[in-house]
């Protein structure tokens, strides 16, 4: 067992064997997980070749398998009604018409194939707690923890890197989200206890201690996710304008002072999404340090300053979002900090605060945010927790 079984919930494993046996007639042989995350900070930096600080958290994807001799893929999806899906390793891997959920497992076995990588079938059963929709990264646990249990089963030889990249290969030309390779990263190579500097340009990545002084609170603001992947891809485009008008490869090639002396040459939509990439960048890089030095008072300001910044110039958030984090703020002061998470447009805030602190942030959502919004939050308390493995 490479990694430590306590932080997996008993009863969703309970649920997963007992699936499996159902389905396939003889208990798995072997089990997989790979985790959610929580970005710290470090927003839509990643695809701009940027910096980003997020941790794994003890939120998984789970797999349950069995090796096969043939070469079929059997899979059934706990979370999904037990539904099932087959196919061939010996013909082209196709898109599955109607289960998104088969794309994610299709997408990621084909591009492991491409990659030049042979391997024999396996029936599997697939169940997860990281909540869906919600910027938790719940799809790229599941490209990873498929990506781990076919490295795990056939001894593949990939880095945990080549798992990530192999993910995000496939989210992008099989599912056609164009995400970065943050979550991906975080997911298989996180580490507990501790947050990820990853460099989205060379995928160098520095553990950082995660205070033990801090809680880190997920706040779910139950804002379904709307228009997220148009959205996005936009953004996406617009820093890719930005970069090109710069003559730039990417926006990681500015500092801000620059960019600012640069004002004039771009659109001012484009130039506001790049002083968003180009600012965030540059605080996650200072995050990091204050992470390393326990300087509270540096974490909650760069907090504040990246959600501003998403909210204002990158125009990701959403009103209840933004109620949230100016109450959370209030309360916390200078002793922590809060921001929305993720790709935005709904989902989660992270913050960071003192253990005593936790319960009063709770009271205070529970008083304001559904009378405010008509919304109602969920709350997960997470710790920094291992990347993908075998359990
Ligand atoms: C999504 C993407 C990541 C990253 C974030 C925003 O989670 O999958 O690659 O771009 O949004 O930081």
């Amino acid at each position: 067992m490479s990694n430590e079984t306590s932080n997996i919930s008993q009863s969703m494993l309970t649920e997963l064997n007992s699936v499996f046996t159902q389905t396939f007639g003889a208990a798995p042989a072997r089990h997989f997980q790979a985790p959610g995350r929580v970005n710290l900070i470090g927003e839509h930096t990643d695809y701009n070749d940027g910096f980003v600080l997020p941790c794994a958290i003890d939120y998984q994807t789970l797999v349950a398998v069995t090796p096969r001799n043939d070469m079929t893929v059997k899979v059934v999806a706990v979370d999904y009604s037990n539904q099932q899906d087959e196919f061939s390793l010996d013909c082209e891997i196709e898109a599955h018409a109607t289960q998104l959920w088969s794309n994610y497992v299709r997408g990621v076995i084909k591009h492991l194939q491409l990659r030049g990588h042979v391997f024999k079938g396996a029936n599997l059963a697939i169940t997860g707690n990281v909540p869906q929709g919600a910027g938790l990264s719940s799809s790229a646990s599941l490209e990873v923890v498929i990506g781990e249990t076919f490295r795990g089963l056939y001894k593949l030889s990939l880095t945990k890197a080549e798992v990530a990249l192999n993910g995000q290969e496939a989210e992008n030309q099989f599912v056609g989200c164009q995400c970065g390779i943050m979550d991906q990263m975080v997911s298989a190579c996180g580490s507990k206890f501790n947050a990820l500097l990853l460099d989205c340009r060379s995928l160098d990545a520095e553990l950082i201690s995660m205070p033990e002084n801090l809680a880190v609170i997920i706040i779910n603001s139950n804002v379904k996710r709307g228009l997220v992947d148009s959205e996005y891809n936009t953004r996406r485009l617009q820093c890719e304008a930005a970069a090109r008008i710069l003559g730039l490869t990417a926006l990681r090639d500015i500092s801000l002072t620059e960019l600012q002396n640069n004002k004039d040459k771009l659109p001012e939509v484009v130039y506001r999404r790049a002083h968003h990439v180009v600012s965030d960048s540059e605080r996650t890089v200072l995050a990091a340090q204050a992470l390393r030095t326990n300087d509270v008072v540096q974490l909650s300001k760069l907090m504040a300053e990246s959600h501003i910044s998403m909210r204002d110039d990158f125009e990701i958030t959403v009103p209840p979002i933004d109620f949230v984090v100016k109450i959370l703020t209030e309360y916390l002061g200078d002793k922590g900090g809060v921001r929305m998470t993720g790709g935005g447009f709904g989902g989660c805030m992270v913050a960071l605060m003192p253990h005593s602190m936790v319960d009063g942030a709770k009271q205070l959502l529970v008083e304001r945010y559904q009378v405010e919004t008509g919304y109602k939050e969920t709350i997960y308390i997470c710790s920094a927790s291992d990347g993908a493995g075998e359990f």
